[in-house]
């Protein structure tokens, strides 16, 4: 396993983590199963949401360490708020909701403080103040060490740091082999093709400028939730390419796919989403590869993505 350095301590954690917004059908024994594999293999971090489950990821997590209180200090565990699923869904980067929800985070988690907090989807009518006041508010009470983003192009973030004290550390984006908008538009720069459309303001790019860690999301869907693209007809030839670098390299197509996002140059980390422990032990081999430039675009352009 690889690490990176994060947050304001500079914490070594691990490229890949482990994702659990899949984990509410599970029993309270198999989350641990599952956190005590990510551990044997490495994976140190662990990414949750209050709408998880609505709640319910948490809540199994929270079980989990109550159950084994050894575990708390072997993992960073990391959280978001701001969506709120109530008739409809929304988005709520208040003062008082900010507040709420890292109180209600830490209840069902069964711990005293965060690893890190990220804001989960721009809020159009987010008071820069308000958010600057909940951090002062999380960091002073101890109940947050670090914060960060989620989905946020660099404008919002700029618009947040004219208030806030503490760094943004990571913006949590969707990336996968088969979803690639940002790299598109880099790619089509100045150019009239629909590739060259570019929808987050160079993100990717900001967030090297920032040392900020980009945590990439779905790391093995295409589309939005539509499925994994292996094994999927549609990306037939991805899965060709896939296959033939796994042999070559002697490991499974998924550490092929994560090798794919770990290659691109900024402090990255992969989000897998499984429930399964083989396929977490599986995973955690994709730091032992590095695909060449010549591998990364073969697989970019197997997706069916295009260069000029
Ligand atoms: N910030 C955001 O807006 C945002 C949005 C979505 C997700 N996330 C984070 O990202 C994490 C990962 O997202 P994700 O769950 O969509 O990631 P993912 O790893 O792309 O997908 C996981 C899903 O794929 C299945 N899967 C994996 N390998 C498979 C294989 N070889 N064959 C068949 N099925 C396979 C898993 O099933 P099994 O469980 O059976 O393996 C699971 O249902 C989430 O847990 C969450 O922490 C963040």
């Amino acid at each position: 396993m690889n690490y990176i350095e994060f947050g304001t301590e500079k914490k070594e954690l691990s490229q890949i983590v482990l994702g659990m917004m899949r984990i509410s059908q599970m029993s309270v024994k198999e989350v641990e199963k599952l956190v005590e594999t990510a551990l044997s293999v490495g994976i140190n971090a662990f990414d949750l949401a209050d709408i998880y489950g609505r709640g319910k990821c948490e809540e199994i997590l929270g079980q989990v360490l109550q159950n084994r209180p050894d575990l708390r200090d072997q993992m960073w565990i990391q959280s978001k708020c701001g969506i709120r699923i109530e008739e409809f869904t929304y988005f709520d980067f208040s003062k008082k909701h900010i507040l709420d929800s890292v109180d209600q985070i830490l209840q069902r988690l069964k711990i005293d403080q965060l690893d890190s907090l990220l804001l989960h989807r721009p809020d159009a009518l987010m008071e820069p103040e308000e958010v600057a006041e909940a951090f002062q508010l999380l960091t002073e009470q101890g109940k947050v060490r670090d914060f960060g983003v989620s989905n946020q192009n660099p404008m919002m973030i700029e618009l947040l740091k004219t208030r806030i004290k503490q760094p943004l550390v990571t913006n949590q984006l969707q990336l996968s082999a088969a979803f690639t908008p940002a790299f598109d538009a880099g790619f089509h720069v100045n150019m009239e093709d629909s590739a060259a459309n570019m929808r987050d303001g160079s993100v990717f790019e900001y967030c090297r400028l920032q040392d900020m860690v980009i945590q990439a999301w779905s790391v093995l869907q295409h589309g939005y939730f539509e499925g994994i693209f292996l094994n999927s007809e549609k990306y037939s030839r991805l899965n060709e390419v896939l296959q033939r670098l796994a042999l070559e390299y002697g490991v499974s197509p998924t550490v092929i796919a994560l090798a794919w996002i770990l290659r691109y140059p900024a402090k990255m980390q992969a989000i897998i989403g499984t429930t399964n422990i083989e396929r977490v032990r599986d995973a955690a081999e994709a730091t032992t590869i590095s695909l060449t430039r010549k591998e990364w675009y073969e697989i970019y352009l197997a997706a069916g993505k295009s260069l000029p």
